[in-house]
């Protein structure tokens, strides 16, 4: 039964954003090398992509790469880069047909040239697709610090340049310069793994993000889990700061 459904209370979510955490640890448990864990976990995001889209969410966000998981070996890094290639190649030949507008965020910066090509077809593929098809994000060397710090910076140059004022500066203004620019906020905030923490995902967009945390590894990560998830937020009472 599909996650829109089952339990009353709150509509679907409309943004759902997931850490896709415990590759590694799927693997070790199989006595694998963590790389087949990596692989093993895009398998899942194809999956719970296509389930998402399927059940009527609007935008799903998976945390794939962050600012920090260069301290990785070079071993498992190249491993990473190499399932990011063959994501954008399958992603560069289905978007049109399945209806995905698909976009990265995070710092491109450090991205391999190769790489980079490859995001920057699929930015221009989704770009002339329309506004209504299933949105699906995906964070690479991505840090919600990061992003925060990038984004002050061009708010800074654009005051330098006297192309603004440091009053015209509000809420709405400084979202425009995220990452996430026109993508509402997370509503239900998804970490498997079993780690109680946000590791720097999505810190600006996540204030009123409704968060599930399960320890099913994401390799392990079923659409019933989704629903799950889905079903839990749905029995949250969101204020806002308001009173009822
Ligand atoms: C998440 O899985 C994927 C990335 C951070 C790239 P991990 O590789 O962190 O898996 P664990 O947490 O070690 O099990
Ligand atoms: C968060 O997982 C990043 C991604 C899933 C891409 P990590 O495994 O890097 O987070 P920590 O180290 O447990 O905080
Ligand atoms: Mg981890």
């Amino acid at each position: 039964m599909s996650g829109g459904n089952t339990a009353a209370g709150q509509e679907l979510p409309r943004h759902i954003a997931i850490i896709m955490d415990g590759n590694g640890r799927w693997a070790k448990k199989r006595g694998l090398p963590r790389s087949v864990g990596h692989k093993a976990g895009a398998e899942t995001l194809r999956r719970i992509q296509a389930y998402c889209h399927k059940i009527g969410i609007r935008y799903l966000t998976g945390y794939a790469f962050s600012t920090e998981n260069w301290k990785r070996s070079q071993e498992e890094v190249n491993a990473i880069m190499a399932l990011f290639r063959h994501y954008l190649l399958e992603a560069i030949e289905s978007l049109e047909r399945d209806h995905v507008r698909l976009h990265f965020f995070g710092d491109m910066g450090p991205i391999s040239p190769e790489l980079l090509e490859l995001v920057h077809r699929t930015d221009d593929i989704s770009a002339h697709l329309p506004e209504d098809y299933f949105h699906a994000n995906v964070c690479l060397n991505y840090g919600g610090r990061d992003e925060i710090v990038r984004a002050a910076r061009k708010f800074a140059a654009d005051c330098a340049a006297g192309r603004r004022r440091p009053e015209d500066l509000d809420e709405g203004l400084f979202a425009n310069l995220l990452d996430t620019a026109g993508t509402p906020d997370p509503d239900l905030f998804i970490r498997p793994g079993g780690e109680l923490r946000l590791s720097n995902f999505l810190l600006w967009q996540s204030a009123y993000a409704e968060f599930y945390f399960t320890d099913t590894l994401w390799p392990d990560f079923t659409t019933e889990e989704i629903d799950r998830a889905i079903d839990a937020y749905r029995n949250r009472e969101r204020r806002f700061g308001g009173a009822k």
